[in-house]
This record gives C-alpha cells, sequence and structure tokens, in this order.
C-alpha cells in the first residue's frame, strides 16, 4: 500500500508499472492505492519501491473497519497477529492536493487519537514503551513498524515495513517540520525537509547558491545551519535575508550571472518557477564549466502538468551524465505539484585550477 499527494495517484502507477512489471494496480482512493505482486515474489522488509512520487508504502496486512474507535484499535492488533513490533506509525491519506483550500499533508489530531486508541488496546503490556507510539519521534533504523493509515475514519488499512531510509523512519513519510515565525516563505520548508531527506554531506561554513532565491524562505534554512549563501534572482530578497552578513544578491537572471562567480560555491540549489527542462538547461553550463566544481545539487523541479512527470527518468539521466553518480527524486510533503531532485558526486572530484597565460 502506498499513500502519495492527491492528484499524483497516475504518476505512482506510471512509475511503478516502469519499475515493477510484475506489480499488479488493485484498489486506490486519492492519496492511498495499493498494489499486488505475484504470489512467488518474494521481497525483504526493508525492501526499496525506489518511488518518486509514493511518500510512504509498506506491505498491506489487510484493512479494519468499523465505527468505535475502541474497537478498531483492537481489530488492529488481531490484523497484526502475532509480529514483533518496534514501532507504530499511523497516518492519514490526505485529502485534498497540498495547498488547495489551504491543505497541508501532514500529522493529523485523527491520527494522534487512532495511535492512542491502538496503544491503549496494545496486547503486548509492558513490550513496547509508550514512545514507540510517538508520532513525533522518527523510527530507528532496522525498527520493524506497524503502519496503520487513515483512509476514511471508519476504514484503516494495517501494514508493515522495516524502517531504513529517512522518509521510512517518519509516519507516513512525513517529518514534523514547523514554519518559524520569522520564516520570509514556505520555501523554509521544502529546503529543510530537502536537506533532511537526502543528507548531502554540505560541512559547515560551506558556500551555496539558490538560483531562484527570492523573497528567501530557502535562503534562511540554508544561513540557519552556517553556510555562506549566493542568491540569484532579479525579483527583490526580503530584507530580513538581505541584510544578513552570509547572504549575497545578484539581483539578476541565471543567464546574465558569469560562470566566475561560481569558482567557489560548491553547493548549488535551484527553485525558480519554469518548466524541468528549462531549469536543467540553466544549471548545466554552470556544472559543466571548466572552471566550476560543484559537488551537489537540490534542484526543484515544477510539473506544471503531471504529464511532465513522464520525462523525470531522462532528467535524472542527464544529471548522471554531467557527473554525479548519486542522483534521487522524490516529491517531497512539503512540494506542491513539484519534485525534488538530490544529487551528489561520491567521490567529489574538484576540476583542476585553470592556468592562465
Ligand atoms: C518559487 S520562487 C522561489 C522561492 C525561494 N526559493 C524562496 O526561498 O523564497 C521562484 C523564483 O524564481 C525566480 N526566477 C524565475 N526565473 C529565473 C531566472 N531565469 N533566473 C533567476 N531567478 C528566476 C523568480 O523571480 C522567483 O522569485
Amino acid at each position: 500500500m502506498v499513500t502519495c499527494q492527491v492528484g499524483a495517484e497516475p504518476a505512482v502507477k506510471s512509475e511503478l508499472a516502469r519499475r515493477w512489471p510484475a506489480l499488479r494496480f488493485s484498489y486506490s482512493r486519492p492519496g492511498f492505492l495499493t498494489f499486488k505482486f505475484p504470489p512467488e515474489c518474494s521481497l525483504a522488509d526493508d525492501f526499496d519501491l525506489e518511488s518518486i512520487f509514493a511518500r510512504a508504502y509498506a506491505f498491506s496486512l489487510g484493512k479494519v473497519a468499523g465505527a468505535d474507535l475502541d474497537c478498531m484499535a483492537a481489530e488492529v492488533w488481531r490484523v497484526w497477529g502475532d509480529r514483533p513490533v518496534e514501532r507504530v506509525h499511523v497516518w492519514e491519506r490526505d485529502t485534498a492536493a497540498p495547498g488547495e483550500h489551504g491543505f497541508e499533508p501532514s500529522i493529523t489530531p485523527a491520527a494522534v487519537e487512532a495511535a492512542d486508541a491502538i496503544r491503549r488496546r496494545c496486547p503486548r503490556t509492558g513490550e513496547l514503551p509508550a514512545k514507540a507510539f510517538d508520532l513525533n519521534r522518527p523510527a530507528s533504523p532496522g525498527d520493524r513498524v506497524m503502519d496503520c493509515v487513515i483512509v476514511r475514519p471508519d476504514e484503516w488499512w494495517v501494514g508493515t515495513h522495516r524502517a531504513r531510509s529517512v522518509p521510512s523512519r517518519w509516519p507516513g513519510g512525513m517529518m514534523p517540520l514547523e514554519l518559524p515565525p520569522d520564516a520570509v516563505s514556505r520555501a523554509w520548508l521544502k529546503m529543510e525537509e530537502a536537506l533532511r531527506w537526502s543528507q548531502l554531506p554540505i560541512p559547515p561554513g560551506a558556500r551555496c547558491a539558490e538560483i531562484g532565491s527570492a523573497p528567501g524562505g530557502a535562503s534562511q534554512a540554508l544561513l540557519a545551519r552556517g553556510f555562506q549563501v549566493l542568491g540569484i534572482d532579479p525579483a527583490a530578497m526580503h530584507p530580513a535575508v538581505l541584510n544578513h552578513p552570509q547572504f549575497t544578491h545578484l539581483r539578476r537572471r541565471v543567464v546574465q550571472v558569469r560562470r566566475r562567480e561560481f569558482r567557489a560555491v560548491r553547493w548549488l540549489m535551484a527553485d525558480m518557477n519554469v518548466a524541468p527542462r528549462y531549469t536543467l538547461d540553466a544549471v548545466e553550463p554552470i556544472v559543466t564549466h571548466r572552471e566550476v566544481s560543484i559537488r551537489g545539487m537540490l534542484l526543484t523541479l515544477k510539473l506544471s502538468e503531471w504529464r511532465l512527470a513522464e520525462e523525470l527518468p531522462e532528467h535524472v539521466e542527464r544529471v548522471r551524465n554531467w557527473g554525479y553518480n548519486w542522483v534521487r527524486v522524490r516529491q517531497l510533503q512539503h512540494n506542491r505539484q513539484e519534485v525534488c531532485l538530490a544529487a551528489l558526486q561520491k567521490p567529489f572530484r574538484r576540476k583542476p585550477p585553470v592556468r592562465r597565460v
């Protein structure tokens, strides 16, 4: 079973059909899908679905139905049986597309209430500490997780996975991030989640550049980590960012910036409101320039139309061809109709200095 952004269901189906031809689509509601593997398929419990659009996934064990919270919680344990368990993850499927009527994917009060009922009805007294049910704490790598997705108040789906990747450690793949009161845009959330998800090894004091930096929420997240930030945007930066001693603004379009300006930059971010192909066209001459050595990137690729999702494998290939041997793409919890591409050179091959005569 898979949960995703509302609207991303066809993209999930299409990428899984490409990656796992044996998988058969079975059931869906907005933001929730199930698939069947053939019975002869045996998969590891920490199996990686390698999906961009699945925010979370688990092996489904069955569903429970009812009207009473405590009865449903007891039913969850009956479905679970005597399997070992270290963590319980409960979340609600998204009920609207992000931003629609202010909707933001998150751990909802209904999920907390259901987790509480599952804790109360836990038959393994003493085996599971209260923190195993805390939806604001990540599971540890290796934990066996009971998953419960609230598809409707009276329909919960029970499943299991083993925690491994960063998103698989959080209920529904959602980190409890809160926009700081002084954040100048919600891009802070996107950048913070992208840094935590990708775990790019950006050292303290690193030089980063962000193309499409205004008004500056993402730059704030970078500055707060002690990085130096070069912001490139023809639009105005918020004064709170502009006046930060570690921030420099190049108030231009990226094509108007000389490549030399990127010589000291090692980490490149981009968040432009343009098509993915245009973002990559803007980034390519920078990262392939003989005087520029970019070690890693976080690029937001906007899917102004869902059909652009079909082109993502092509874009990944293009980035690999620039010398990035580690490339991952994920539709983050805080992404709207867009995805985040993370790329890294492992190991870093800094280009030799150009000798001028
Ligand atoms: C989604 S906003 C960026 C939000 C920003 N990252 C933040 O943290 O607040 C997109 C930005 O891309 C900028 N942009 C669009 N085309 C650009 C280009 N060719 N060069 C530089 N910036 C560009 C726009 O001016 C706009 O400010």
